[in-house]
């Protein structure tokens, strides 16, 4: 998604606001600018599609400013190109606009502002808002950019500019992250924490309808219609080390090798080994009315964090005995879901921006449900409007394609499995045994880990495939559908995830020695079942690559290429199994030369519909 930096200070903007940039493309982008106020108290607007070096190499040389904006675009409407590239501007190239969200009234404010006399220049949405500004300015850019947005609908996180007040920043946002922090008359504006870090230690995560003014008089902060707002900045909680690759090759690959550290991160604090039990401080307020009330649970997420609330599922119905429906968000927040009083939301999310999610969260709010979030990004928008949640801890994750927060969003499922089944039929017993298995996974994932060369060979093998399918059965069926997931988004070859039995309904038609099939077999209770499924595919000349439990010599008989998981109880399972497709996918992408850690197309946090 896109990325915003704001600066206004006494040091030279331009080479702030590259940087700023440069820590927000995890984010996904295909254009970038730059628009300050020069020395000649003009104007001046660089953009540019294509990544930031396109950028950079068209500033020219030892130019200083002490103001400016600059922006990352994800294109929702107007092709990527240099002219649709933000900033825009109004006719008379005297007020820039950066913007991230969707404008849903763009084309009728368009049309009032052409029959007004506005030039309109570009085919994006934004563009109207640099217009209606100047349309309403009467010697105030704040108040002029009050009321343009009073007339805007969608979402927006912007920043403003203007030769006409040349030291001064307009800031707001409406369903879109912007965070302000200041240090020593410095003041800064960004999508997200990375792109302040290093340059203060605290910040605040502006709230919707909010718009803050930053002058050298310093911060002044209202809401849309005008009340004041007493911001309260919070500590930055992770330093520039753990946005860096610390010598890996790709953020991808970093936070695969993190998860060790991830899982005991995610428990940290939350084991109640006495009592077979885990404690979840994120819930308390609501523990009485889960033990008492609650009989149903929905999840709802997109993506990746869809495939850990089809996890969540399995393992509340199996610890729990609570009836669970999992539900894309983008559908979820367009039916009339049924809710009652008794029913809990949980929302899943590691950006906790995610537009889809968002409105599903507020649709589910708007009917009287208890909504929780089970987020990794403290803070995040979606964070702050859940009733209550845990945050998993994975850390911050930069790769577009989610590795160690997939893991920790299993991992806190599981917790809340526990704590939910504690409440209810699961025995001190099972309890105890998960959370004395939980604690010994970190190890097992770096015994796992240490199986990279094999799996590299693996995707060697097969990366000029056009087309693989990966199968499991319980647990292992939403590992495969994440498996299939990371293998088309970062390697761009497709992928389809299946449960195992389904094959026979049509998949298997799809079998030969050209259409790799990944099967996740591992020693559970329905491994048989499983094994048959292989059978059928090598029947038909179907290569099989087996996921499978280590000493299971039956299956290394069997499958073309095995890579062993170490032994655990069958809740844990897919947490382990998850890891080789991730390096599988990894590999193959790395071999095809794809951009690995922003895969064309993506975002990493999809703030717009
Ligand atoms: C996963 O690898 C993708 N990057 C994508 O599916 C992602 O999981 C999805 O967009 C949801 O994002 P969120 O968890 O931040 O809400
Ligand atoms: N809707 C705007 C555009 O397409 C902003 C997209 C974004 O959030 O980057 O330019």
């Amino acid at each position: 998604m896109c990325g915003i930096v704001a600066y206004l200070g006494k040091n030279n903007a331009i080479p702030l606001l590259i940087k700023g940039l440069k820590r927000l493309e995890y984010r996904g982008y295909d254009s970038t600018g730059i628009a300050f106020i020069d020395k000649y108290k003009k104007l001046a607007v660089i953009k540019k599609k294509g990544k930031i070096k396109n950028l950079e190499n068209a500033i020219p040389e030892g130019l200083f400013s002490n103001i400016g904006i600059a922006h990352t675009r994800w294109a929702t409407h107007g092709e990527p190109s240099d002219i649709n590239a933000h900033p825009h501007t109004d006719c008379k190239g005297e007020i820039a606009v950066v913007h991230n969200g969707i404008i849903e009234n763009f084309r009728a404010i368009r049309d009032f502002l052409v029959n007004k006399g506005h030039k309109i220049k570009t085919d994006t949405d934004t563009e109207v808002i640099a217009h209606l500004i100047e349309e309403n300015y009467r010697g105030d850019l704040l108040e002029a950019t009050r009321m343009a947005l009073n007339i805007v609908e969608g979402t927006y996180g912007i920043a403003v500019i203007s030769s006409k007040e040349p030291d001064k920043i307009i800031i707001a946002r409406n369903g879109s992250p912007l965070a302000i922090a200041q240090n020593n008359n410095n003041y800064f504006a960004a999508s997200d924490a990375s792109a302040i870090i290093g340059n203060s230690e605290s910040l605040y995560y502006m709230k919707d309808k909010e718009i803050c003014v930053m002058s050298k008089e310093g911060l002044n902060i209202t809401t849309l219609d005008n009340t004041p707002v007493t911001p309260e900045f919070q500590k930055i909680e992770f330093d520039l080390s753990r946005i860096e690759k610390n010598g890996f090759p790709h953020f991808m690959l970093k936070e695969i090798y993190e998860q060790p550290e991830v899982v005991m991160n995610t428990i940290r604090g939350r084991i109640d080994m006495e009592n077979g039990d885990v404690r979840l401080n994120g819930l308390k307020n609501y523990e009485e009315w889960f033990r008492r009330d609650v009989n149903r649970i929905i999840f709802t997420a997109c993506g990746t964090s869809w495939h850990a609330s089809l996890i969540a599922e399995y393992l509340i119905e199996k610890l729990a005995g609570i009836p669970v429906e999992v539900e894309y968000a983008s559908e979820f927040r367009y039916r009339n879901p049924i809710i009652d009083k008794n029913t809990a939301v949980f929302v899943v999310t590691q950006s906790g921006e995610t537009a889809d999610t968002l409105a599903a969260l507020r649709e589910a709010k708007k009917k009287g449900a208890n909504v929780f979030g089970i987020c990794n990004v403290v803070g995040s928008t979606i964070a702050r409007e859940t009733d209550a949640g845990i945050y998993v801890h994975a850390g911050p994750e930069i790769g577009v394609a989610s590795t160690k927060a997939f893991t920790a969003q299993i991992v806190g499922a599981l917790l809340i499995a526990v704590y939910l089944g504690r409440m209810r039929n699961l025995s001190y017993e099972e309890g105890k045994n998960i959370i004395e298995n939980l604690l010994k996974l970190p190890a097992k994932i770096e015994g796992l880990l240490k199986e990279h060369d094999k799996i590299k060979k693996i995707a060697e093998k097969f990366k000029d495939n056009k087309n693989f399918l990966y199968l499991g059965r319980g647990f292992n069926f939403p590992i495969a559908l994440e498996g299939a997931l990371k293998m088309k988004e970062i390697s761009y070859i497709h992928a389809e995830g299946y449960p195992a039995a389904e094959m026979k309904h049509g998949p298997i038609a799809l079998i030969d020695e050209n259409m790799p099939v990944v099967f996740i077999a591992t020693k559970d209770s329905i491994y048989k079942k499983v094994i048959n499924n292989i059978e059928e595919v090598k029947a038909r000349n179907g290569n099989v690559i087996a996921i499978g439990t280590k000493g299971d010599k039956k299956l290394a008989k069997l499958a073309n290429y095995v890579v062993y998981i170490p032994k655990t109880i069958d809740v844990l399972i897919p947490i382990l199994t998850v890891i080789p497709l991730q390096l599988m996918a990894y590999y193959a992408a790395v071999l095809n030369g794809c951009d690995v850690d922003q895969p064309r197309n993506l975002a990493k946090s999809v703030t717009v519909e």
